[in-house]
């Protein structure tokens, strides 16, 4: 299993198992902690949570059947957690929002932690950038957070360059991540300058949505088409699948990227590490990238 270090000391698998899908999947109980052993066993031993992931449930689920019933697992895992995403409903809120202030974020890691069953976490990101944020106040929030032994690491999520540079100014601990979209359905951000900060900062990135949600298996528009028939073919004349070429094109890239699975199917889960041995020429490449854009550069 290939492994990216984060920051100064973290260092994840290449491939981390996302948990937003993880109540639609059905999985509880005994069922679910032979799911997380079977992934420790595979050197899979980073996990992808949020607050907000199943309505707020995901996290509980996890926390139940795996950290409450085995809590000696504890030490083999790496769990990354989000805070600053407010459901409606959850205030008395109307309208879904973004909330990055100190006590949000104290209280969402608070709520997190008891309900993972574990006393830290070892990557917490501000899942999104909230508009209405003081900047000092998120900074100090995140730099307490580490200081109590709440989060060994911090990053962010869905951040533009310049909002990551505004929070890092007000903070002497280095942000390790930043988790954003990125496939080959979703190239955007290695043009809009977040892949050169990434490079600027030395950080690795987390993709989000690797497979772009499932869409390129089944989606009838124009792009999702073209990159069926392009991966189609290169997963062919490497004698692999579609969806290990689409976490090849990811892993290939040297700013170093972490992809986080978006499926609970362990064979589908064993595709995305197979994706870590597959070497994608500059040709294959940019024979995807056209498949996404509709167009060659020029
Ligand atoms: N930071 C953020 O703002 C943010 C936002 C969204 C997500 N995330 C994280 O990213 C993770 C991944 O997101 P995602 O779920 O959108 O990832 P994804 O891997 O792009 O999409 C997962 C979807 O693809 C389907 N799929 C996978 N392999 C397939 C195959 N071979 N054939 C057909 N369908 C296939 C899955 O179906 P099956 O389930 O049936 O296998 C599932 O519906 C989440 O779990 C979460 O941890 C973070």
């Amino acid at each position: 299993m290939k492994q990216i270090v984060f920051g100064d000391s973290l260092k994840l698998p290449q491939t981390i198992v996302g948990c937003m899908r993880l109540k639609d999947s059905g999985m509880r109980g005994k069922e679910l902690l032979r799911f997380v052993e079977e992934c420790l066993d595979l050197e899979l031993t980073a996990f992808d949570h949020a607050p907000v992931y199943g309505g707020y449930e995901c996290e509980k689920i996890f926390g139940e059947a795996v950290l409450k019933k085995r809590p000696e697992l504890r030490r083999k895992m790496q769990l990354v957690t989000k805070a600053g995403i407010v459901l409606p409903g959850i205030e008395n809120n109307q309208v879904i929002y973004y909330n990055s202030s100190k006590k949000e974020i104290i209280k969402e890691v608070d709520n997190s932690l008891k309900k993972l069953g574990t006393e830290y976490v070892d990557l917490l990101l501000v899942h999104r950038p909230d508009p209405l944020a003081d900047p000092a106040e998120t900074a100090d929030a995140l730099e307490q957070l580490v200081r109590s032994g709440k989060a060994l690491h911090v990053g962010v999520s869905n951040f533009t360059p310049s909002q990551i540079s505004m929070l890092q100014s007000y903070m002497s601990i280095s942000l390790a991540t930043n988790q954003v979209e990125l496939s080959v359905k979703n190239v955007e951000n290695f043009f809009n300058g977040i892949l050169d900060d990434a490079f600027i900062r030395r950080i690795p990135l987390m993709a989000w949505s690797p497979l772009g949600g499932g869409s390129v298996f089944t989606g009838m528009d124009e792009q999702s088409v073209r990159l069926r028939n392009v991966v189609g073919q290169i997963a062919k004349e490497h004698g692999t699948t579609m969806d290990a070429i689409m976490y090849a094109w990811l892993y290939v890239h040297p700013v170093r990227i972490a992809a986080i699975t978006g499926t609970m199917n362990m064979s589908r889960i064993k595709t995305a590490v197979e994706g870590q041995s597959i070497v994608l020429s500059y040709d294959e490449w940019y024979r995807i990238l056209a498949a996404s854009r509709g167009f060659h550069v020029p």
